[in-house]
C-alpha cells in the first residue's frame, strides 16, 4: 500500500467514519501534565477526560499524536540509529473511548481496521493479553476468530501500560506482526522474542484504573486508549522490515544522502538514520517551542542536536547541515502538521546557530576524546573526569560521548562523571555563598540548585500545570504555605512571566482541590528561577503539589500588546528623530508604556504627531510578530537592536514586526529587536497607539508615555468628551471650538484693557465730569497732585503720573494705589522744571517710610516703591506734603 500520510488518513477517516472526534494533536510540551517531559503517548492530552476531571463534548476520539521519547519514563536515544525500531520522535494513532465503548468494540474496530482497511493478512497476525484478563483472551478468539495458540498471556508489567508513576492506567493487549522467519526472533514471551521477527503494531489499553501517588483507584468508566506507530504499520504496509526503510525515512534519508554526498551504507546507515530521526524530533520540538538550552527540556533538544551533527560529522560534513534538511521534512510532512512550515524560519535558524556553534569545539573534542582513548581497548572505560571536561568545556552532551564510542565498545564511567558535576556544583555554590549576596539572595541560588531553572512556557501558553518544587516565606525555605499567608512559590515549570526586560511579571492564579492562590507578582532569580510572589487564599500548599496556573488574560494581553508597541514607538522615533535615538529604559505594565532614549531637546508636537502616525501604520498593516533565535552577533549584524552595555547570552530571541514604509528602509523589517518579552500575534492586536506625554527624564534623555487599546481607547474618549463637553458650553460645533476660544482670549484682552483704562480715568478724577486738577493743592512754591487710589497696578500708576503732569504743566504728582491684600504702591513724579529742586527719588523714599517700606528708586523725575502697609496712604501724602512746604 501506500505511504505514511495516506495510512494516516486512512486510520483517522476510519474512525471518523466510527463517530470518532478526529482531534489534532496535542503538543509536544504537554500543557496540562507537569509531571511529563514531552508527549509520550495519545491519551496525554485527554488524561484530564480519562479520570473525570474534564469534560469534552465527544466521548469517542482519534489522533495522530505527535510523540517524543527522549527524556522521561519512555526513552530511546540512544538506541536511535542502531535499530529498525526506534526513534526520538514519532507519530502514535490512536483512538479513545472516554467511558464510552470498552474491550469488545475496542477489539473489533482494530480487528476489521487492519484486516479490512489496512488489509493485512489474518495468519501474519498474533496478540498478547495480560495474563489476568480472561475476558481478553475469549473476546479475541471470538471476534477475531485467532486460535488459542495466537493469543498469548503475558504476566508482566509489558502487558499493564501506564502513562509515567501516576495517570490513568490499565491492562494492555498487543497485536503482533509476523514478519516471516527469514528474519530471527520468537513470539512474545518466549525465549527469542528479543528477535526483530514478531513486531508490536498496535496497543489497546483498557484503561481502568489512576494511579496516584497514594496508590491505584478506579476510573469513573471504564475507557479505551490505543497506540499504533506509524512508521511500524508503515513499514508493515510497504512491505519492509525496517521502519527506516518507508517512504517518510527514504525521502529523509536520500536529502541526507545529497546534502553529504555520502550514501546510506554500512558505518554511515546508521549516522544516516541519527540524521533523520534527530531532524523529525529537533523541528517538532522548535516548533512547539522548545529552544535548545542548559537545562530541563530545552537541554534534551540540545543532546539530541548535537548528537545529530556529531553523526553530520562523522559523514564528513564540515559545515552546518541538518539546517539543510529542514524543507525536505517539510515536505514529508507539513501538511498533516502546519506548524511545522509557520516555524521554518525559527527551526532552520535554530539548527544553523546550533551547529555552527558546536562546530567549534566538536572537531577539538573529538581529538581530546581519541586521546584520552588511544590506550583504550574494547571493553575498556573512559574515565569520568574527562567525561566532564567534554562535558564542560567542549558542549559534549554525555550521551555524545557514550555514542562516540559506542562503535569501539568503550563505555563511560558515570558515577566519575556525576562526581565531577557535584564537585563543579559545590564550588559554584561556594563562590555564590561568599559573594556577599544578602541572606534573601542567598536562598534562591539554594533552590536553584535543588530545583533547577524554571521551565517557561508563556510563550506558548497562558495555562499550565506546574509541580511546587520550592516554598519560601519570611526569607527561608519552609514546608508550607497556608491560607492567609504572603510567600513565595517555586515550580518546576510556569506560564508565568518573571519582571525582566522592563516587561512586568504577569498575575493570576493557581489552584487544586480545596487550594485558592493569588499570585500577584512574579520575578527572576538567581539565573532562571521564577519566584511567584503569593497570598495563599484557601487551603494549604506544600512541596510536590501539582497546581493549575492561570495567568491573568486580560492582564497579559495589555501587556503584549504595550510591548509590541514600545518596539514600534521605539522606530517611529528613530525614523523621526534620527538614529542616535538609542533605548535608555523602558517599563511595560498592563496600563501604559514608557519609554526612554536619548535624544538632546524637546519633541515638538509635530514631530509627536508623526510618531505616533508610523507606529500606527504598523499596527494597521496586521503584520505578524516574528521571534527567532539567533546568536547575538548575528543579530546585531542583521541590524536588530540591542541594548547598550546590556549582557545577553550567547543566543538571542530577536523580534520583528512589520514592513518599513518610508526611506531607506522601505520594503525591509521595520522593527527588529532583541527582546526576551511576551508579544502579539500580529500588530493589528495591538489596535492603537496614543502618546500622551512626553518629557525630559536627564540631561539628554527623553521620555514618552503612551497608551494602546483599550486603554488608548479610554483615553482618548475623555478627550473627545471634554471636547464636547467644551463645544455645548461654547454653543459651538466641535470644529469651531479653537476659533472660538482664540476670540474669546481675543476679547478678554481687550476688555482687561478697557477696564484697566477705565479705572485710571475714575482714579484721577472720574471719568467725564472730573479732571485732575479738581484735587491739586499748593504747597509752598510747588503745585502738588496727591491722590490714593485702589486696585490699579504699579505699572498703569506710572503712565497715569505722566499724564497728570502734562495736566499740571509745572508741579509734583504723588499717586499710591492699596491693593486687596493692603499693599500698597506708591509713584512720585516732578515736571522737568522743578527737578533740580525737588527729587521724585527723595519724595518716594519720603512716602515709602511711611508705608513701612524702605527705599525705592527712579530718576529725579519719577521714581516708584513699595510699602506693606496700605492703611497709611494718606499719612505717606501728608509727609510729603510736609517735606515740600518746610
Ligand atoms: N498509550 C498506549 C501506548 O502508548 C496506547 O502504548
Amino acid at each position: 500500500m501506500t505511504g505514511v500520510n495516506d495510512i494516516r488518513s486512512t486510520f483517522l477517516d476510519y474512525f471518523s467514519k466510527n463517530s470518532h472526534e478526529v482531534v489534532e494533536s496535542g503538543p509536544l510540551v504537554p500543557r496540562n501534565d507537569p509531571t511529563l517531559m514531552f508527549a509520550n503517548a495519545g491519551m496525554n492530552q485527554f488524561k484530564n477526560v480519562f479520570t473525570g476531571l474534564e469534560k469534552r463534548d465527544y466521548s469517542r476520539a482519534t489522533t495522530a499524536q505527535k510523540v517524543v521519547r527522549a527524556g522521561g519514563k519512555h526513552n530511546d536515544l540512544d538506541n536511535v540509529g542502531y535499530t529498525a525500531r526506534h526513534h526520538t520522535f514519532f507519530e502514535m494513532l490512536g483512538n479513545f473511548s472516554f467511558g464510552d465503548y470498552f474491550k469488545d468494540r475496542a477489539i473489533e474496530l482494530a480487528w476489521n481496521l487492519i484486516t479490512k482497511e489496512y488489509g493485512l493478512n489474518k495468519d501474519r497476525l498474533l496478540v498478547t493479553v495480560f495474563s489476568e484478563d480472561q475476558e481478553a483472551f475469549d473476546l479475541w478468539k471470538k471476534i477475531a476468530g485467532l486460535p488459542e495458540s495466537k493469543i498469548i498471556k503475558i504476566p508482566t508489567s509489558d502487558n499493564f501500560w501506564s502513562m509515567g508513576d501516576t495517570g490513568p492506567c490499565g491492562p494492555c493487549s498487543e497485536i503482533f506482526y509476523d514478519h516471516g522467519d527469514h528474519i530471527w526472533g520468537g513470539p512474545p514471551g518466549s525465549p527469542e522474542e528479543d528477535g526483530d521477527r514478531f513486531v508490536e503494531i498496535w496497543n489497546l489499553v483498557f484503561m481502568q484504573y489512576e494511579q496516584t501517588g497514594e496508590g491505584r483507584i478506579d476510573l469513573p468508566r471504564p475507557s479505551i486508549d490505543t497506540g499504533m506507530g506509524i512508521e511500524r504499520i508503515a513499514a508493515v504496509l510497504q512491505g519492509v522490515h525496517d521502519n527506516y526503510d518507508i517512504d517518510l525515512f527514504r525521502a529523509l534519508i536520500s536529502a541526507s544522502e545529497q546534502a553529504t554526498g555520502v550514501e546510506a551504507e554500512g558505518a554511515a546507515k546508521n549516522s544516516h538514520r541519527v540524521i533523520a530521526d534527530h531532524l523529525r524530533s529537533t523541528s517538532f520540538l522548535i516548533a512547539d517551542g522548545v529552544l535548545p538550552s542548559n537545562e530541563g527540556r530545552g537541554y534534551v533538544l540540545r543532546r539530541i542536536m548535537r548528537r545529530g551533527m556529531r553523526h553530520a560529522h562523522l559523514l564528513g560534513a564540515r559545515d552546518p547541515l541538518m539546517y539543510k534538511l529542514v524543507p525536505s521534512l517539510i515536505r514529508e510532512m507539513g501538511r498533516s502538521y502546519p506548524e511545522l512550515g509557520r516555524a521554518e524560519a525559527l527551526i532552520t535558524e535554530t539548527l544553523k546557530l546550533e551547529e555552527t556553534r558546536f562546530r567549534k569545539t566538536l572537531e577539538r573534542g573529538l581529538g581530546l576524546l581519541d586521546t584520552a582513548t588511544a590506550d583504550l581497548t574494547e571493553g575498556g572505560q573512559l574515565d569520568g573526569e574527562t567525561a566532564f571536561k567534554l562535558y564542560d568545556t567542549y558542549g559534549f552532551p554525555l550521551d555524545l560521548t557514550q555514542d562516540a564510542l559506542r562503535a569501539r565498545n568503550i563505555s563511560v564511567d558515570t558515577a566519575g562523571f556525576n562526581t565531577a558535576m557535584e564537585r563543579q556544583k559545590a564550588e559554584a555554590r561556594a563562590a555564590w555563598s561568599g559573594s556577599g549576596e544578602a541572606a534573601t539572595e542567598t536562598v534562591w541560588f539554594a533552590l536553584k540548585e535543588k530545583a533547577g531553572a524554571t521551565d517557561f512556557l508563556g510563550y506558548e501558553t497562558e495555562i499550565a500545570e506546574g509541580i511546587v518544587t520550592g516554598l519560601v516565606a519570611d526569607g527561608a525555605e519552609v514546608d508550607k504555605l497556608t491560607a492567609g499567608q504572603d510567600g513565595v512559590i517555586i515550580l518546576n515549570q510556569t506560564p508565568f512571566y518573571g519582571e525582566s526586560g522592563g516587561q512586568v511579571g504577569d498575575a493570576g492564579t493557581m489552584t487544586a482541590d480545596g487550594i485558592r492562590i493569588e499570585v500577584k507578582d512574579v520575578q527572576k532569580k538567581a539565573d532562571g528561577l521564577f519566584i511567584h510572589l503569593v497570598t495563599i487564599v484557601e487551603g494549604a500548599v506544600a512541596l510536590n503539589q501539582p497546581l493549575e496556573l492561570k495567568v491573568d488574560h486580560a492582564r497579559r494581553s495589555a501587556i503584549r500588546s504595550n510591548h509590541s508597541a514600545t518596539h514600534l514607538v521605539h522606530e517611529a522615533l528613530r525614523e523621526v528623530l534620527g538614529t542616535h535615538v538609542a533605548q535608555k529604559g523602558s517599563m511595560v505594565s498592563p496600563e501604559r508604556l514608557r519609554f526612554d532614549f536619548s535624544h538632546p531637546k524637546p519633541l515638538s508636537d509635530d514631530e509627536l504627531a508623526v510618531v505616533e502616525k508610523y507606529a500606527n501604520e504598523i499596527v494597521l498593516q496586521n503584520a505578524p510578530v516574528d521571534t527567532r533565535l539567533m546568536a547575538v552577533d548575528d543579530a546585531i549584524e542583521a541590524g536588530a537592536m540591542a541594548l547598550f552595555g546590556e549582557k545577553y547570552g550567547d543566543e538571542v530571541r530577536v523580534v520583528s514586526m512589520g514592513t518599513a514604509l518610508h526611506g531607506s528602509k522601505a520594503g525591509k523589517p521595520y522593527s527588529l529587536e532583541l527582546c526576551g518579552g511576551t508579544h502579539v500575534k500580529r500588530t493589528g492586536d495591538i489596535g492603537l497607539v496614543t502618546v500622551v506625554s512626553e518629557g525630559a527624564v536627564a540631561a539628554g534623555v527623553r521620555r514618552v508615555e503612551a497608551l494602546t487599546g483599550a486603554e488608548a481607547r479610554a483615553y482618548l474618549d475623555g478627550q473627545d468628551k471634554r471636547m464636547k463637553e467644551l463645544a455645548s458650553i461654547l454653543k459651538t460645533g466641535m470644529a469651531d471650538v479653537p476659533a472660538r476660544v482664540a476670540q474669546l482670549v481675543e476679547d478678554r484682552r481687550r476688555l482687561e484693557k478697557e477696564l484697566a483704562d477705565a479705572k485710571k480715568k475714575l482714579a484721577m478724577g472720574g471719568g467725564a465730569g472730573g479732571d485732575a486738577a479738581s484735587t491739586v493743592k499748593t504747597i509752598g512754591e510747588y503745585k502738588l497732585l496727591g491722590r490714593v487710589v485702589e486696585g490699579i497696578n504699579a505699572k498703569d500708576l506710572k503712565g497715569m503720573a505722566d499724564e497728570a503732569k502734562t495736566q499740571l504743566g509745572s508741579g509734583v504728582v504723588v499717586l499710591i494705589s492699596t491693593d486687596d491684600a493692603g499693599k500698597a504702591s506708591i509713584v512720585t513724579a516732578v515736571t522737568k522744571d522743578l527737578t533740580e529742586k525737588v527729587s521724585a527719588v527723595d519724595l518716594v523714599r519720603i512716602g515709602s517710610e511711611a508705608l513701612g517700606g524702605r527705599g525705592g528708586g527712579g530718576r529725579p523725575d519719577m521714581a516708584q516703591a513699595g510699602g506693606p502697609d496700605g492703611s497709611k496712604a494718606d499719612d505717606a501724602i501728608k509727609a510729603i506734603e510736609a517735606h515740600l512746604g518746610a
